[in-house]
């Protein structure tokens, strides 16, 4: 049997829109098998599609079509601690596992670049799939249909407050809020930033990481869907966060804060349920995954 355990991941971080991603300590976990039929299961209850247009299955599917290898069925369970619908990747994370199960089961035929790019044609951008794959602090960029990456260990000191909201987004209708159309002034906004938090992550200047999480292509557009979002900015930046930005599509708001911290989610979890407008957030502690998607076969 193969076991492949995925973290979920933060997106754009602020103004790296479909480029910059970070894996967090929350993972969802997968076990394949073959097997003559589809049997798919939810070993913690959690609704899943049972058929083959169950994303993991059809991910692993992607990999056996483009090895030309004919796919009878899999046996295939779930445990999904990743909230899906959130911003935390629970989809991608489906996705890596699909592909990382099916490449286990074949051998290991795929290169980790090779599997990178079928990610990413399946989720159509790789700011999720890739931190998902190869944990930490990633940044991407999808070219001609190949992906290229840099992967950099986030730092000890860090810690995320995930604050997630008891109601959906879907990334579809978050992507449909956006414009057609930037200003050169705001694409340029977003470029120096996303060019500043990868630099501050590299070289551990946190302090930074406020104004370089700004962003001008997609935040102010996604917060009217996010109600109470605005007032969670202001909240987590009044408790001392480093910076605080829309996770992936939202409606997750992730606050960077300094691990040494400590009162930090204290208070913020004490102070949440007192806001009539933050109530539906609850907040997480994560660390970084700095490790990323792990295969075990036994
Ligand atoms: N970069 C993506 C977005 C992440 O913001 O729409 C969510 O899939």
């Amino acid at each position: 049997m193969i076991t492949v355990t995925v973290p979920a991941t933060s997106a754009n971080v602020g103004a790296g829109f479909d480029a910059l991603g970070l894996a967090l300590s929350m993972h969802n976990v997968f076990t394949f098998e073959e097997c003559d039929h589809i049997d798919i299961t939810s070993v913690d209850g959690t609704h899943v599609p049972a058929g083959n247009n169950n994303l993991v299955y059809r991910s692993a599917r992607a990999v056996y079509d483009q090895l030309g290898i004919p796919l009878p069925g899999l046996r295939i369970t779930q445990k999904n601690d990743i909230p899906m619908a959130r911003g935390l990747g629970s989809s991608s994370a489906c996705i890596v596992a699909g592909i990382l199960g099916a490449n286990a089961l074949l051998g290991g035929r795929l290169t980790r670049r090779q599997m990178l790019t079928l990610a990413t044609a399946i989720e159509g951008h790789p700011d999720n799939v890739a931190p998902a794959m190869l944990g930490g602090f990633v940044t991407s960029v999808y070219d001609e249909g190949q992906v290229y990456t840099v992967k950099k260990d986030i730092d000890e000191a860090l810690a995320f407050a995930a604050f997630v909201p008891d109601f959906p987004l879907l990334t579809a209708k978050a992507r449909a809020a956006l414009p057609q159309m930037v200003s050169h002034k705001d694409a340029v906004y977003n470029l120096s930033r996303a060019a500043l938090a990868t630099a501050a992550f590299c070289d551990g200047d946190y302090e930074l990481l406020g104004v370089a999480t700004k962003d001008a292509l997609h935040q102010s557009y996604r917060l009217p869907l996010i109600p109470g979002g605005d007032e969670l900015f202001d909240f987590a930046l009044d408790l001392g966060a480093l910076a605080v930005y829309i996770s992936g599509a939202g409606p997750t708001i992730m606050a960077v804060v300094r691990r040494s911290d400590k009162n930090f989610f204290e208070r913020a979890a004490a102070a949440l349920p007192r806001h009539e407008t933050l109530k539906a957030f609850t907040v997480h502690r994560l660390l970084a995954d700095n490790a990323g998607a792990a295969v075990q076969v036994t």
